[in-house]
């Protein structure tokens, strides 16, 4: 009766789907090197975000032409069970052929998100939008929505960012003030002591109130509440704001504060763990990397405080080469994190390559080191 009861729980071990068992889990993450897909081609998913649905990871991110890093195709996506095979599920939102559309062939579509809205059912996509033609001046964000994982997603509106409306952490004191001054701060010399001063007091958040905040580099958070955010480089890149999205998660309520006036941060990545949020950034120097920078707040919208570079060890000061994009908790584990960021490669952008890093944590605070390669199994921990 034993032996036929452990023969028949063999059979049934054996015929289970290899990422079912785990086998997959055996290998490993080889931060930096390519990254092949289900069929053998390197993943074209940059400055990505990834979705956590029905127990399927859904990968979105940047298709990479060979020769420019404009969006000639749109937001990819992958599917994977164990964060290492990866399926290629295809294009999820395309660019399109319509040379008056917000998203036409050759505009610059980056850092997508996706997350899914329990009252709608629908997959909500965010991303950067740069209008066909315009370099980096439009400075908008864009919504696509779907009622499928994998998509196709249909482009719903882009633009500015709460037009009008002041930001919840700037006093009344504050606006009276600089719009006395305006005429006179406006004028001011670049990257003074004086003009860093006014940046800090809210000189570009001002300035383009009636048209909307600036949006470009770009994720969103869901909060345990199930309410969303939309965080963005600002003002000219100088400043992060944090904007809460109503309900549907198409859209802003109006809500958004201030993070880090005149700091200068891109490339924001966000997660919360034991009540505490937990941001990490970039500096701004385009596709070059940079030295990563750390922030943590008790509430989304701040204060936000900033600590010292998460990351440890060589190489450490330019981010292991690469600039952050998104944070993933790992399903089923506890406290397990994974770092994503690009490596990016404006030469050839298609091969672009990921980092994915564990991430520890020392004396509460979240550690970043170098691997060239990491098993999963890492986070169990
Ligand atoms: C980076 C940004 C990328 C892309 C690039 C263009 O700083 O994080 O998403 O916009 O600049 O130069």
């Amino acid at each position: 009766m034993r032996t036929k009861l452990i023969i028949t729980l063999f059979t049934l071990i054996v015929s289970l789907p290899t990422n079912v068992i785990g086998k997959d889990h055996s290998k490993k993450f080889h931060p930096g090197a390519l990254w092949p897909d289900n069929k053998g081609i390197h993943i074209n998913a940059h400055g990505g975000g990834i979705l956590y649905y029905k127990r399927t990871y859904y990968w979105f991110g940047e298709y990479k032409s060979d020769t420019t890093s404009a969006a000639m195709v749109g937001v990819t996506c992958y599917s994977s069970k164990n964060l290492l095979d990866w399926t290629n599920r295809g294009v999820a939102l395309s660019v399109s052929d319509d040379e008056n559309s917000d998203i036409a062939k050759g505009c610059v579509l980056e850092r997508p998100k996706v997350v899914y809205n329990q009252k709608t059912k629908k997959f909500v996509m965010w991303f950067h939008l740069e209008l066909k033609g315009n370099g980096y001046s439009a400075a908008r964000y864009g919504v696509a929505t779907s009622n499928v994982v994998t998509g196709p997603y249909h482009f719903l509106c882009s633009g500015r960012v709460n037009p009008n409306v002041y930001p919840i952490n700037f006093s009344k004191d504050d606006s009276i003030s600089i719009r006395n001054q305006y005429s006179n701060l406006i004028s001011l010399k670049w990257w003074t002591p004086e003009w860093y001063d006014a940046i800090k007091k809210g000189l570009f958040m001002f300035r383009d109130l009636p048209g909307g905040q600036m949006a470009r580099d770009q994720t969103i958070f869901v909060d345990d509440d199930n309410k969303a955010y939309h965080i963005y480089s600002s003002e000219d890149n100088l400043t992060l704001q944090v904007a809460e999205l109503s309900d549907d998660y198409t859209s802003h309520t109006g809500k958004y504060a201030r993070i880090a006036p005149s700091n200068m941060n891109e490339a924001p990545a966000i997660f919360k763990k034991d009540g505490i949020y937990w941001m990490i950034t970039s500096g701004c120097t385009g596709w070059d990397p940079n030295e990563a920078r750390m922030f943590m707040a008790r509430h989304i919208m701040g204060p936000w405080t900033q600590l010292p570079n998460p990351c440890i060890g060589a190489e450490s000061k330019i981010t292991f080469g690469g600039q952050s994009t998104y944070i993933l908790r790992v399903e089923g584990k506890k406290n397990a994190y994974i770092f994503m960021a690009d490596i990016w490669r404006p030469k050839h952008p298609s091969d672009a390559r990921y980092i994915w890093l564990p991430i520890d944590f020392k004396a509460g605070r979240p550690v970043i080191q170098w691997r060239s390669e990491w098993q999963l199994d890492y986070l169990n921990k």
